[in-house]
């Protein structure tokens, strides 16, 4: 099969990828997409390496007999964990993965003072470590584990208003938010929060995320290797989840229509 016409597999650790798929199917609206979400095994950010690696490997083999043509890890908790390996091992495939936009967050500071909201995981990282070496330059930077925003959007309480804003008011409650210049959503669960963070966050704080540049770092990668749906027609998505409760997968489609 000619290889532009075959799907791009992206998965997560549960739902937060769907956010993802939801700008991937904006970008490149001819591509075919197979979702994977490993709700049977979230949360990753609160797991071992040697864990969230295990279920990535399953779950690319998995996207390998589907017979993808790339794969997003939509997930910056798994790309921490394991992008490295899996680059290795499977080396004929593309693998696009996600990190906190700490570079896009330092642009235009005035106080110097930048939150990045992640799981307990992405922070701890070497990889991590080295993005702050690299981006953070004289800025305080705040590193904000947030598990409980993953378990909201897991359990469909994303719509519940006074379950997320407790939950917002709790994390902020130690944070200057009039000085507060930028705020990195470093977990893809978290872009369902852009709303409410805009209206509680000071409007001088500037909100970033990481999706779009995957998005756009994968169009390019397909583009150069000729490899971009050329074909008129409108892709199809196709969603799977290691969870056998048939609500993880309503859930995605009303994440993904949200
Ligand atoms: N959505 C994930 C991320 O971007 C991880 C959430 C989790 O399972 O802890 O980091």
């Amino acid at each position: 099969m000619d290889n532009s016409k075959k799907a791009i597999g992206v998965f997560d650790s549960g739902l937060g990828g769907i956010s993802v798929l939801r700008d991937l199917k904006e970008l490149m609206p001819n591509e075919n997409f197979i979702y994977y979400g490993d709700s049977a095994y979230a949360p990753y950010g609160v797991k071992t390496k040697d864990e969230i690696t295990k279920r990535c490997v399953e779950i690319i083999e998995f996207f390998i007999e589907k017979g993808v043509k790339a794969v997003v890890i939509a997930c910056n908790t798994a790309t921490s964990a394991s992008a490295n390996y899996l680059r290795k091992k499977y080396k004929d495939l593309p693998i696009i993965g996600m990190e906190p936009a700490l570079k896009v967050a330092t642009k235009g500071v005035k106080n110097n003072n930048i939150v990045v909201m992640a799981t307990p995981l992405t922070l701890k990282e070497k990889k991590f470590e080295k993005l702050m070496n690299k981006f953070m330059g004289n800025n305080n930077v705040i590193k904000m584990p947030c598990p409980k925003l993953v378990e909201i959007v897991e359990n469909d309480l994303i719509d519940d208003e006074n379950v997320v804003l407790d939950q917002i008011k709790e994390y902020y409650k130690n944070i200057d938010m009039d000085n507060l210049d930028s705020v990195v959503l470093g977990c893809t669960h978290f872009i369902f929060y852009r709303d409410y963070l805009k209206k509680f966050l000071s409007q001088k704080t500037n909100l970033v995320d990481g999706n779009l540049g995957t998005c756009r770092h994968l169009k390019d990668i397909l583009e150069e290797k000729n490899e971009l749906n050329k074909e008129d027609n409108i892709g199809k998505i196709e969603i799977y989840n290691s969870s056998e409760d048939q609500k993880y997968i309503n859930l995605s489609n009303k994440l993904l229509a949200r």
